[in-house]
């Protein structure tokens, strides 16, 4: 029996037992997936814990230790050492690997969506998932970035992390509330996880824009306010269900080699 884990703290929330152990009986492999709440002094007792396990074969990272998890790996794919983000580890050969299936996994739905998206583009927040974000976005093209912070700062060191020199031409950082014209804007912030989370952004001169799509990483509930405004304006709008699929099955095929399938059932399960 091959063990897998998703560790974070919320946990309760997590609707990635429910995918993985779905395919795990679809392709008969003979898996478990767990969730497992931590705190961050537990982090060191787990890698213990996983290295010794020798059915241990993979996990999920989620908030908030996508950063902090980094130095108890043994390997970062590229991916992952360029957005210093890890959501996904691999043992093999009894060493860890971090993996970043986030930041493929937007860039997989940008691709699939409309050619306008890959115009300038407005990221809000700088929290743990946003340089997935930025990374995506950046291999897709060159054209500018703008992030907002609600502290400046944060997004400003953030950028500076990425690659020193970024900021200028390729990335400006905004101030708090100054909303530039873009062709994508994608919340990255956790606000609207609950039902009336409100950025309080001022969004008034999107009105009836048809070339803006805006993109919400949360994905429970389906529609936060932000993407309920948008709709009102007349906006394209598009929730993190598709990403959060997507990420999901990348992981499952860098454990399990099998190309799972985003199937009816997989969708009910994250409706
Ligand atoms: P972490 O920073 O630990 O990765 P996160 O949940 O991934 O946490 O990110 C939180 C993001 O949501 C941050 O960008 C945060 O803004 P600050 O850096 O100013 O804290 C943003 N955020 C949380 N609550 C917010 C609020 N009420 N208004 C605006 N932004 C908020």
């Amino acid at each position: 029996m091959n063990n897998y884990f998703v560790i974070g703290n919320p946990i309760d929330h997590s609707l990635s037992p429910l995918i993985h152990n779905y395919w795990f009986k679809k392709y008969k492999i003979n898996g478990t997936y767990e969730k497992r709440k931590l705190e961050t002094k537990d982090l060191k007792n787990f890698i213990v814990e996983i290295k010794n396990n020798k059915n241990f074969k993979g996990a999920n990272v989620t908030v908030p230790f996508k950063n902090k998890i980094i130095p108890f790996l043994d390997e970062l794919s590229s991916v992952a050492e360029e957005t210093f983000s890890v959501n996904t580890i691999v043992k093999e050969n009894k060493k860890l690997i971090g993996h970043n299936t986030d930041a493929t996994a937007f860039e997989k739905t940008l691709k699939e969506n409309e050619s306008w998206l890959l115009l300038k583009s407005l990221i809000i927040g700088a929290g743990g998932v946003t340089s997935s974000i930025i990374w995506a976005i950046r291999n897709l093209n060159r054209n500018k970035i703008y992030i907002t912070n609600r502290t400046k700062e944060k997004a400003t060191n953030l950028v500076n992390r990425l690659s020193t020199g970024l900021i200028g031409d390729e990335i400006e950082v905004l101030d708090w509330g100054e909303i530039p014209d873009v062709n994508l804007i994608v919340n990255t912030t956790s606000l609207g996880l609950n039902q009336n989370d409100d950025l309080k952004l001022d969004f008034k001169k999107y009105k009836n824009k048809k070339d803006c799509m805006f993109y919400d990483l949360i994905y429970n509930p389906k529609e936060t306010i932000f993407l309920k405004d948008a709709k009102k304006r007349g906006n394209y709008i598009s929730n993190g269900k598709m990403m959060f699929l997507l990420q999901a099955k990348q992981a499952f095929k860098l454990w399990t080699n099998v190309d799972a399938e985003i199937d009816k059932e997989i969708l009910k399960i994250v409706d």
